[in-house]
Order: structure tokens, then C-alpha cells, then sequence
């Protein structure tokens, strides 16, 4: 074994792992129904000692009820809570507490396994325990199905073919920048709806799409909801997405 950098060393195989510390996972857990989870994720979960996952101030946690049935009833539980602010800072103060809680665990040997919703690495606030903790212990990344693509196979639209773009946009951008990457786009998947609704559908209305948009609520959940934009309800949830599909007809 060689000494490399920050107490990181090399195992035989060549792959870099922390002496002693636990490891870290960041598990993707996919949409919603815990079929669509992997079989590594499903391993993981079911062999863990500690699990941690994000939870709203208040609110439930949609990682931990994807999960529910696979947690063993031993695990202590590693809780991140996180405030629904505009500002970043209570959210930052928030991932610091939880990036605390779980090098301790670490620490002490323990491997965590942090339970995401879809996939860690797309728009999943794994990242910022990632970013707290990467440094200092092993973690291993196991991807998800995203939401994007549950909510083209729930909607039944595929969403690129040939050399068609996709493009992703997160509700809260304002409507000119919504209106302008909408124009410049084929395929577009926009993200985290909520109380962005009433905006992101004046928008597409203005352009003349909304007889390509569809309005996606917690895909692949029992409460699911798929409907054409023109018959979305007036408020939407987090958990909603609009597809726009305007690339050509795959069978062209
Ligand atoms: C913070 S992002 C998390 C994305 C997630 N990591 C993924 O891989 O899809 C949250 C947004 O994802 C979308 N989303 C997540 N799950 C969804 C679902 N089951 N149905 C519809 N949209 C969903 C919504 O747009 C929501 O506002």
C-alpha cells in the first residue's frame, strides 16, 4: 500500500479506499415505487446499519417512504432536515448538521447509506453531503432512474431520438429565460413546478405549445396524476413535471 494524500490509501487493486472509516453511499432510489429501485440499491438498504435521508422541516421524507420496506428495523436512522427557504444559508446550516451526524458514524467504522429520490447526481441534494464529505471518507455514488425518464415512460412520449436535444429546466427560472430556452429547444423536460405553474404554463401558452406539453404529478406513486397541460390542475405539488416534446416523430 502507498501513502497518497489526506490519510487516502491504495488497495491492491488499485482502488482508492479510507483505512478504518466507514463508507459512505449516496442511493439512488428512483421515482417513487420501490420496483423502479435497483437491485445494488435494494442490497445496500437491506444490509445497512445506518441510513440517513433528507426530510423537509416538518414534512415527511418521500426517500425514506420509497425505502420504508427494505430499511432493517435495527438501523439508526440519520435524519438531514432541511428548510424550504429561497435563501441558502438555513439549507447550508441544514447539510453541515448532517454531514456532522454522519462523519461521525463514519468515524466510528459505520457505513451510511443516504437514501435519494430518483437519481443522486440529478438535482439531488446527495450533492451537497457529497461535496462536505468526499474529501475525507470514501463514497460511493449508485445511480437511479431519474424522474425525467419515469415521467416519459409513465406519460408514454419518448423523449429524443436521432440526434434530437433534450433540455432541462428547473421551474423557478424567470419567464424570460423559461420563454427564451423554450424557443431554442426540441425536447424539454422542465423541473420542480410546484408553485411555478401558473408562470411555466403562461409561458407555454405564449409560444403556442401547449398542445405538446404534457403535466406529470408524482410519476410512478399511487397518486399519480397524467394529464394534457390544457387539463393540469390550478396548483401543482413539488413532485410535478412538464414534458414538451417538439422533436420530430421517431418514425420519420
Ligand atoms: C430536487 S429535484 C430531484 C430530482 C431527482 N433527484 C431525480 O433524479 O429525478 C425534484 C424535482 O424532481 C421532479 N420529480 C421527482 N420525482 C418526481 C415524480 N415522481 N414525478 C414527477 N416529478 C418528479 C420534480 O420536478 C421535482 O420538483
Amino acid at each position: 500500500m502507498s501513502d497518497l494524500s489526506g490519510g487516502i490509501q491504495a488497495s491492491g487493486g488499485g482502488i482508492l479506499e479510507k483505512k478504518k472509516a466507514g463508507v459512505l453511499y449516496g442511493v439512488g432510489l428512483g421515482p417513487g415505487d420501490p420496483e423502479l429501485m435497483t437491485l445494488k440499491a435494494a442490497r445496500l438498504i437491506g444490509g445497512a446499519a445506518f441510513v440517513a435521508y433528507p426530510a423537509l422541516v416538518g414534512g415527511a421524507s418521500l426517500a425514506r417512504s420509497i425505502a420504508a420496506d427494505l430499511i432493517p428495523k435495527s438501523a439508526a436512522e440519520i435524519v438531514v432536515k432541511v428548510p424550504m427557504t429561497v435563501e441558502r444559508g438555513p439549507a447550508q446550516m441544514a447539510y453541515n448538521k448532517g454531514a456532522a451526524l454522519i462523519a461521525a458514524a463514519l468515524q466510528a467504522g459505520e457505513d451510511v447509506v443516504y437514501l435519494c429520490e430518483g437519481d443522486p447526481f440529478f438535482y439531488g441534494s446527495f450533492m451537497y453531503l457529497f461535496a462536505r464529505l468526499e474529501v475525507e471518507f470514501q463514497v460511493e455514488v449508485v445511480p437511479g432512474v431519474t424522474s425525467v425518464a419515469a415521467c416519459a415512460a409513465r406519460s408514454g412520449r419518448p423523449l429524443v431520438a436521432r440526434n434530437e436535444r433534450l433540455t432541462v429546466l428547473p421551474g423557478p427560472l424567470d419567464e424570460d429565460e423559461l420563454r427564451s430556452r423554450i424557443e431554442g429547444a426540441e425536447s424539454v423536460a422542465i423541473m420542480k413546478v410546484g408553485r411555478h405553474l401558473g408562470k411555466i404554463r403562461h409561458v407555454i401558452e405564449g409560444l403556442g405549445l401547449v398542445e405538446q406539453a404534457v403535466y406529470v404529478e408524482r410519476a410512478s406513486l399511487p397518486e399519480e396524476l397524467i394529464c394534457p397541460l390544457a387539463d393540469a390542475p390550478e396548483t401543482a405539488p413539488y413532485f410535478s413535471m412538464i414534458l414538451l416534446i417538439k422533436g420530430a416523430d421517431p418514425w420519420l
